[in-house]
């Protein structure tokens, strides 16, 4: 298994380029499932849960024409397989992503449930609640969701929680129903705005996306999607951090600075400098980092996947930061980390008191899921001397070469086998 080898202490200087958003492009990949032909997919990034995706996609039937360049074609119109297997499943939650387009397009679904995972529970009852309300006959049989539909019917379909993909599956599911669906308190985050153009494009009539109250009317067929994918803004928030905590001076390229606004306004207040141009960000770290309080929330809030790298952020600044998670039940898991390196942090559920230190030292540290991974990632980079960072599987899933990105920005950094 892979490792990664950081000395740290060096400012990170000079520029990096921003790859597509991974959470943008698992659903725009579940719904070529709703087209019948090839489907072309640009800007992809090279991440594991791509690679887990085409091969939910191909086990479903698709053909994959072929993945260079950043470049995916996958034809679907052979995608008769309902089901999505548990050792896909299991590594990759977004797959259940599918269930919607299999139910619209097959009448039939078998995904395994993904079970809870290292940040908490994650259940997808709202996803199967608002399938059930379409008119989709669901039961649970050996770990598996198995759904049975005829045409699913348009709903109004209230969101208890804002849930991402729950909104992107009763998107896909509603796009081909009979009649109107009513979405409310549907998530607004720019993945699942994407989603609605592009499924606009191919000929869908969705409105409201971007909103909290989405509108679906059914349509009966929909042509191959073709697009390219938006850039990650939670790899761009993390580089933002990258040159504040390193006290570096990092110019962020191929990102949308509208989407990271929050955390822009945030490294303002820790005093970084933000400069902000068309699809640019220029961040410069100062000496001196002021704590901030931070309080995760569904976009257009603090986002819940910039939170462990906000926080190790936080354990160098001058006095105390609060940082509230509110979107998921257990995502702390970086804390026990960040403390073996130094940092100063008290729990009290769902809230993490940080009292900053002078600096951090480097330790062999584990890696226990992406964001989490990110945030060890950091501060091994502004720490000083070696941090040893295993279980790097996690880090693969969701940033393309981390490693190379932070290397030409000066990092001490390499990867072992
Ligand atoms: C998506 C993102 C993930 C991000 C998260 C929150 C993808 C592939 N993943 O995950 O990176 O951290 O949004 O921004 O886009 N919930 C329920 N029942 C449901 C569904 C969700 O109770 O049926 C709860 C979850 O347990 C969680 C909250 O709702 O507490 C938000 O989860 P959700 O928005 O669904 O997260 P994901 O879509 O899985």
């Amino acid at each position: 298994m892979d490792k990664i080898v950081i000395e740290g202490g060096t400012p990170l200087n000079g520029t990096v380029k921003m790859s597509g958003a991974k959470n943008a492009v698992l659903p725009i990949l579940a719904a070529t499932l709703l087209t019948q032909g090839r489907n072309i997919i640009k800007g992809v990034p090279k991440v594991r849960d791509v690679a887990t995706m085409i091969k939910l996609l191909e086990d479903l039937g698709a053909k994959l024409e072929s993945y260079s360049n950043e470049k995916i074609v996958i034809d679907t119109s052979k995608a008769d397989n309902p089901e999505a297997p548990y050792d896909l499943v299991s590594t990759m939650r977004a797959s259940c992503l599918v269930l919607g387009p299999l139910l619209a397009r097959l009448g039939k679904a078998r995904v395994s449930l993904p079970g809870g995972c290292a940040i908490g529970e994650r259940p997808i009852d709202l996803h199967i609640k608002g399938l059930e309300a379409m008119g989709a006959k669901i039961t649970l049989e050996q770990g598996y969701v198995q759904g049975k539909a005829d045409r699913l019917k348009g709903i109004q379909f209230y969101f208890d929680t804002v849930s991402v993909t729950g909104t992107a599956n009763l998107i896909m599911a509603a796009v081909l129903a009979e009649g109107e669906t009513i979405l409310e308190n549907a998530a607004k985050e720019p993945e699942v705005v994407f989603l609605a153009d592009i499924l606009n494009q191919v000929g869908a009539k969705i409105s409201g996306h971007g909103t909290d109250i989405i509108t679906i009317q059914g349509t009966s067929s929909l042509k191959p999607i073709e697009c390219t994918i938006f850039p990650d803004r939670i790899e761009t928030g993390t580089f933002m951090i990258a040159a504040a905590i390193t006290k570096g001076d990092v110019t962020i390229e191929n990102c949308n600075p509208q989407h990271v606004e929050p955390i822009t306004l945030k490294l303002q207040e820790a005093q970084a400098d933000v400069e902000i141009s068309k699809n640019k960000i220029r961040v410069k770290g100062k000496d001196i980092i002021d704590s901030v309080n931070a309080k995760t929330h569904p976009y257009p809030g603090f986002p819940t996947d910039i939170q462990a790298q906000f926080m190790a952020l936080m354990t160098l600044a001058q006095g105390q930061s609060i940082i509230v998670e509110t979107v998921f039940e257990n995502r702390f898991m970086h804390v026990a980390e960040l403390k073996r390196m130094g940092a100063d942090i008290s729990l009290d559920g769902h809230t993490a008191i940080i009292k900053g230190v002078k600096s951090l030292s480097g330790a062999p540290l584990m890696a226990t899921d992406l964001r989490a991974s990110a945030s060890l990632v950091l501060a091994a980079v502004a720490a000083k001397g070696q941090s040893i960072i295993s279980r790097v599987y996690h880090i693969d899933r969701g940033y393309v070469g981390i490693e190379k990105k932070l290397s030409k920005l000066g990092a001490q950094i390499r990867r072992i086998k």
